[in-house]
């Protein structure tokens, strides 16, 4: 009875997302709802909580806005929540009606974590206080915490996870790999970048590990919008300017699923995944259902699953923390300085998943149905 409720809650889960998905197409999405004052163990508040999330066109997102809607109105808390399309002024236009809305906390995933100081200062005035979702804010005073999974780690096991499977520590190479960040604008694009490159580099340095491109910079492999149509196309330009003839291409480094997506379409386009020219190691990061299906059919090697629902529920409990008055805990107040202060905050631990261990993390924990995964 209880898996039965389980996968009821996830069949619900999957069809919220789709139905935000569904309407994304119209722009960016807005939800608000007041469910009055009742709680459900927590405070008795009726103040509204806005939730500012990035783009609904990439699956987690999606997850993240309705866990934190879920969780919150079962709080007592009125909840609005929107999604700006990946659209900086669209995200800043929206936090300002929150504000004028009367929401009295913030919950912002930023798509530029470096363009919401006005904003933010529009926020305090109001004294409206800020959790960053995710992704830390920069250069503003006016964010109180930030809660997130270790991007540096996320970065760390992507680089640890090809570096296993292609046996680097066993001394064997050299191989050909090419290298994928994320959007500039997203300050956990470079921690993922440097998690995975302080695995790496002493092998390309070594000459184990190649880079045929020559592209290692930061600034050269990143992806702006962590667009999955510029990763295949920028896969497309490498394979064929690079990985002609007996080339063989062994590992890509992709930061998260949108961009291993993409990759793999190019892989796929390319006459990748035969006997002799098999689908090089490929990283990833979200366990999206795509991906997690392209992991079951061999195509991408990995993911790195972040549980949205433990990342909301922290959320919540720092938000209720603050509505109550009292301090949130965080367990982390010394590395993430924003550019004008070191913000307070939670990191999660990130699980890395492959086809051996994805039906123990991602389906016996009810994140997805087994059906989900067909
Ligand atoms: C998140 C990743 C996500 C990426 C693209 C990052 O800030 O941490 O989980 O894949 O944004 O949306």
């Amino acid at each position: 009875m209880k898996k039965a409720k389980g996968i009821l809650a996830s069949l619900l889960a999957f069809a919220t997302v789709i139905s935000f998905s569904a309407c994304s197409k119209g722009g960016g999405g807005t939800t608000s709802k007041a469910t009055g004052t009742s709680s459900a163990g927590g405070s008795s508040t009726s103040h509204m909580i806005g939730v500012s999330m990035p783009t609904q066109s990439l699956q987690r997102w999606n997850q993240d806005g309705s866990n934190m809607e879920k969780q919150l109105e079962a709080k007592g808390y009125t909840v609005e929540l929107q999604y700006a399309n990946n659209d900086v002024n669209t995200q800043v236009q929206q936090i300002e009606n929150m504000i004028t809305k009367g929401c009295k906390v913030l919950v912002i995933a930023a798509i530029d974590g470096s363009s919401l100081t006005d904003a933010l200062d529009t926020a305090k005035k109001n004294d409206c206080k800020v959790i960053a979702y995710d992704r830390l804010i920069m250069k503003t005073p006016n964010v109180d915490y930030y809660a997130s999974f270790d991007n540096y780690k996320v970065g760390t096991m992507q680089g640890q996870y090809l570096e296993t499977k292609l046996g680097l520590k066993d001394g064997k190479g050299p191989f050909n790999i090419e290298i994928f960040g994320g959007d500039p604008g997203d300050n956990n694009a470079k921690y993922f970048y440097n998690g995975a490159m302080d695995v790496l580099n002493p092998y390309i340095k070594s000459g184990k590990l190649v880079v045929q491109s020559g592209q290692t910079d930061f600034a050269k492999v990143a992806i702006t919008n962590w667009t999955s149509a510029t990763a295949q196309n920028r896969m497309d330009n490498l394979i064929t300017s690079k990985y002609t003839g007996n080339t063989k291409l062994d590992a890509v480094l992709s930061p998260n699923d949108s961009l291993a997506i993409g990759i793999v379409a190019s892989l796929k386009s390319n006459g990748f995944g035969t006997d002799s020219k098999p689908y090089p190691v490929l990283t990833g990061q979200d366990c999206d259902i795509a991906d997690v299906k392209a992991i079951i059919a061999g195509q991408q090697s990995m993911s790195i699953f972040k549980d949205t629902r433990l990342l909301a529920a922290k959320v919540v409990s720092m938000v209720d923390a603050m509505e109550q008055g009292s301090t949130p805990e965080t367990n982390n107040t010394t590395d993430y300085n924003n550019g004008n202060k070191v913000v307070p905050t939670e990191l999660l631990s990130p699980v890395y998943v492959d086809k051996s261990n994805y039906e123990d993390i991602l389906v016996k924990s009810n994140y997805y149905t087994a059906d989900q995964l067909k």
